[in-house]
């Protein structure tokens, strides 16, 4: 078990390990999140200058931004090389649970739009199935009631993200005790549901490479 101060130190150890992936002159997709900022600071710091980054959240934006990392919108980058995000949690087939931090759209958008995806965590991210963590679903406002309803019929309990809307303006539901033994079966089918805008399973596309930081080093999966 590790403490959160430990926990600190894992994120700043993997968020350095990232940056042998970065190439100065490059435009990098960036995530979202507290293991995430930590890069952000460490690219700061690491004296590479990238030619721009395109950004999964406001937050993210505001924090390149202050160390003078030119945010460029998504439509003018076209494909990017790499995206480097963390989750919240991963499997063995480095499947994700992401959307702790509300940013599921623009960080699934940003994905898609990225040749490789390396994924940074500390080691209390790791699972054998995935579910511990209430599944994040951003849904348009007017749709909530609707689509909680069908996510109880798929077995889940939604439970409405208090006092929150995402940088796009709707509401998520996070979803507990959801069967996600089929992680990509659920992740079609969430799709599919009229006012369900992004859900937080990284399943049909994984993450290319899982760097976590662990007691023992970045062990790469
Ligand atoms: C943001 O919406 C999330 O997808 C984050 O990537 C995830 O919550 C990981 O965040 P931490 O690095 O803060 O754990």
């Amino acid at each position: 078990m590790t403490t959160p101060e430990q926990q600190h130190i894992q994120k700043q150890q993997v968020a350095q390990a990232a940056l042998k992936h970065v190439r100065s002159d490059m435009v990098l997709g960036v995530g979202t999140g507290s293991t995430v900022n930590c890069f952000i600071e460490a690219l700061a710091d690491s004296g590479k200058r990238l030619e721009a980054a395109v950004s999964s959240s406001e937050a993210s934006t505001r924090l390149l931004e202050s160390h003078g990392i030119e945010v460029r919108d998504l439509n003018l980058a076209g494909t990017l090389d790499l995206y480097i995000d963390g989750a919240d949690e991963f499997d063995a087939h480095r499947r994700l649970i992401k959307g702790g931090g509300g940013a599921l759209t623009r960080e699934k958008i940003v994905t898609a739009a990225s040749r490789r995806f390396v994924c940074i965590v500390d080691e209390s991210k790791k699972v054998s199935v995935l579910g511990k963590f209430p599944l994040p679903v951003e849904v348009i406002p007017m749709a909530r009631s609707f689509v909680a309803r069908q996510l109880v019929a798929m077995g889940g309990q939604p439970e409405l993200r208090q006092n929150f809307s995402t940088d796009n303006g709707n509401v998520i539901l996070d979803v507990h005790n959801m069967d996600l033994v089929d992680p990509v079966r659920i992740e079609k089918q969430l799709n599919n549901l009229p006012g369900v805008v992004t859900n937080g399973l990284w399943a049909i596309r994984p993450a290319d490479l899982v760097l976590m930081a662990s007691s023992s080093g970045v062990i790469e999966i």
